[in-house]
């Protein structure tokens, strides 16, 4: 297989935040397609998904970080990090989101993002996944269970009025200088 181009991080600016809101109209439609039957899901009278509820708190609250994934210098992605655990209460990152463009997937590019993710910020980590969400499922487990830094790794699953599905919870050691 041929080697994936290259993945880099921005830390997005809040002039990025519209991106982040074009980026969920994607992703909340990849999302809706477990959501047959329920009343989420639908889009409003322009065609458009409700938008994400808890975007300005990645610009105003600590511990939270917004990225932008790239492939080159084009928007391969996203991924949003904040503390909230479900597992535990309160973890040193939580990956919230993470979205990678239809046209990069299967290329390696999800487990380079993931890969300069934990490179940059080491430490506890959970990672919660939607239970019907079987692919994603297959990705984090692999991607997690195979870097060479992550310690301690176990799965729960949870069936609570918070989360319904698996959450991993794993430590990524830090790179040695
Ligand atoms: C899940 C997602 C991030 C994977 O990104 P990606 O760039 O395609 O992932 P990679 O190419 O690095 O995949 C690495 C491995 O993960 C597993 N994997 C990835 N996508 C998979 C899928 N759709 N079905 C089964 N396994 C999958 C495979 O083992 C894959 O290796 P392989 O391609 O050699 O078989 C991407 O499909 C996505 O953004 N999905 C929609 C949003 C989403 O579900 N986000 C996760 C929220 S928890």
């Amino acid at each position: 297989m041929p080697t994936p181009p290259s993945v880099t991080l921005e830390i997005a600016r809040l002039a990025q935040r519209p991106v982040f809101d074009n980026l969920f109209q994607l992703y909340t439609h990849d999302f809706s397609g477990f959501w047959a039957g329920l009343p989420r899901g639908d889009v409003d009278e322009q065609g458009l998904f409700p938008a994400y509820p808890h975007l300005d708190a990645y610009w105003q609250e600590e511990g939270r970080v917004p990225l932008l994934l790239r492939v080159e210098d084009k928007i391969a992605g996203f991924a949003l990090l904040n503390q909230h655990g479900h597992a535990k209460a309160h973890v040193e990152r939580n990956m919230a989101e993470f979205f990678i463009l239809r046209k990069y997937r299967r290329g390696g590019i999800g487990t380079q993002a993931v890969n300069a993710i934990f490179e940059k910020y080491p430490g506890e980590w959970e990672t919660a996944v939607a239970r019907k969400n079987l692919a994603a499922l297959a990705f984090w487990r692999r991607v997690i269970s195979s870097h060479p830094r992550v310690r301690d790794l176990q799965e729960h699953d949870l069936s609570t009025a918070a989360w319904n599905g698996p959450v991993l919870s794993y430590r990524v050691s830090p790179v040695r200088p």
